[in-house]
């Protein structure tokens, strides 16, 4: 509070840009919420970043040699550091597929992870600091910041198939030691046992190590998870920061990754009906598990031509859409929002259920479906999509599996019995688009596939689509 009046008294400008900047950050944070003003609310929240960045650069002052009040003045590395900055993420973020996103905001959560490490690193040398709490501040800041930056670096080597799952034996055991170690040398940093910078340096090499054990034997595809745990990582690593220079916009900004990052895990895990602990140190999505734990027999599934699709669709009345990952490996969802016009040119009514955590990342098919220009209002939540499922003649799954998995419901031995699913069986007919019989993320067989009211449609999605569209059409 005493430095919020310092600063309110030596420096307006300076505290007006960081409140602004402060209120961007919640603000566009709540529109992030809806997929209609999500975009803007980016565009809020980085406009107020800038302005806070170019305050701090211009404004900022710091005492000098001799007390006297100092402006930044490293112009060439702080102009230099922010133009290649600029340029790389413009670039790899125009440049990314949909489905390397969880790849690339790994990658760039791990940067701010390693933000927060250096900003600790260069600080711990800097005498003109305030001690009270220095050191507590600076240590906290740099064990989160580099766990999260060399977890975050792992993640993304994971997702893009550079890093392999591996389990490392005992790996829990040597993990506990590490943190035990990494709470002994923090104890002697902080309560001044030593003097040392060797000590410190020691508990940035540990916090590394850590970062890097505790996420290799995560089975890669519970990874947006763990991304989502990192992130909060660096929300709490940045909020640090902000205690260590009395910077408000810093600490609201930290403040806000780490309860959004927080949440966003919590969510995930209530989704896939898990617990953060199972995701941790579970194998679910790297085992080949089958329903129930052994091999079911299934019976038979029937297949359906494109062209009886096109005829159930086109004299239905109520169609309804699944997206899931499939949909998006395939890149089909500009193709999927063209059949939802030619059916409702043919009078059908058309919307789309989304599962909360179909595809790969928090509201993969909102964004994916958003992308194609897909009316938000036709996108409908599982639970509203559930109570239309009695009344809707055609589901039509497009690369969509555990998120339409009865085991969810009726197999209490299924490692997804619990998950809240889309309840497609209570439609007409289903028709699953897929190219084969092979399970999804879960890695277990689906008992839909072989219900009397399924049909199976393989191929492609964006294949399946465009022919769809073509037999529609004559219809
Ligand atoms: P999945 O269960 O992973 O199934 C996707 C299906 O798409 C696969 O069975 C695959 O079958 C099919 N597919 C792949 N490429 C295709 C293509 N080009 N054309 C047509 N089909 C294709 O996906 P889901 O139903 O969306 O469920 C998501 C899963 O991910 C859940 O288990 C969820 O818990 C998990 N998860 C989600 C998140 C978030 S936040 N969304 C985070 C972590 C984990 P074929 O190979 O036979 O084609």
């Amino acid at each position: 509070m005493e430095q919020f009046q310092e600063l309110l008294s030596t420096n307006p400008l300076l505290l007006l840009a960081y409140l602004f900047g402060s209120v961007t950050f919640i603000l566009g944070l709540k529109m992030l919420s809806h997929p209609e003003s999500a975009r803007k609310g980016n565009l809020i929240a980085a406009a107020g970043m800038i302005v806070s960045i170019f305050a701090t650069i211009f404004l900022y002052q710091y005492k000098g040699g001799e007390g006297q009040p100092v402006g930044l003045h490293n112009y060439g590395w702080i102009f230099g550091a922010l133009i290649i900055g600029t340029i790389v993420g413009t670039l790899a973020a125009k440049k990314v597929q949909m489905t390397a996103m969880p790849e690339m905001v790994s990658l760039f959560n791990g940067m701010g992870g390693a933000c927060a490490m250096l900003i600790s690193l260069i600080e711990y040398r800097n005498d003109s600091m305030p001690p009270t709490g220095k050191f507590l501040i600076i240590v906290l800041g740099m064990i989160i910041g580099t766990v999260s930056f060399a977890g975050s670096v792992i993640a993304w080597g994971k997702l893009n198939g550079r890093v392999k799952d591996k389990t490392i034996p005992g790996g829990q055991m040597i993990n506990f030691i590490i943190f035990a170690g990494i709470i002994v040398l923090s104890v002697m940093v902080i309560g001044g046992f030593t003097v040392s910078p060797f000590m410190f340096y020691g508990i940035a090499i540990l916090a590394a190590l850590y970062g890097i054990l505790f996420v290799m034997p995560i089975g890669g595809a519970d990874m947006p998870v763990v991304i989502s745990l990192l992130n909060s990582f660096t929300g709490c690593a940045a909020a640090f920061g902000g205690f260590l220079y009395n910077n408000p916009v810093m600490l609201t900004g930290g403040i806000l990754v780490g309860s959004a990052g927080t949440i966003l895990t919590i969510l995930m895990c209530k989704a896939m009906n898990r617990s953060l602990k199972n995701v941790l140190i579970g194998s679910f999505g790297g085992a080949k598990a089958t329903a129930g734990g052994a091999t079911k027999e299934q019976g038979n599934y029937k297949e359906i031509s494109l062209s009886d699709s096109a005829v159930l669709m086109a004299y239905a009345q109520k169609v309804l859409i699944i997206p899931g990952y499939g949909l998006a490996v395939a890149q089909a969802q500009h193709t999927c929002h063209e059949l939802e016009k030619v059916l409702e040119e043919k009078g059908v009514e058309v919307s789309y259920g989304i599962h909360p955590v179909a595809g790969r990342m928090p509201g993969h098919m909102n964004v994916l479906l958003a992308e194609a220009d897909v009316p938000y209002e036709k996108l409908l939540e599982m639970e509203d999509a559930n109570d239309q499922m009695g009344t809707t003649s055609v589901v039509l799954i497009l690369g969509a599996n555990d998120v339409v998995n009865p085991a969810a419901k009726d197999d209490p031995s299924s490692p997804i019995y619990g998950m809240p699913i889309l309840e497609v069986e209570k439609a007409d007919h289903v028709i699953v688009n897929k190219r084969s019989m092979k399970p999804g993320y879960a890695g277990i067989e689906n008992d839909l596939f072989f219900k009397p009211k399924t049909s199976m449609l393989f191929g492609d999605a964006k294949k399946v689509l465009q022919s769809l569209i073509a037999e529609l059409k004559q219809v």
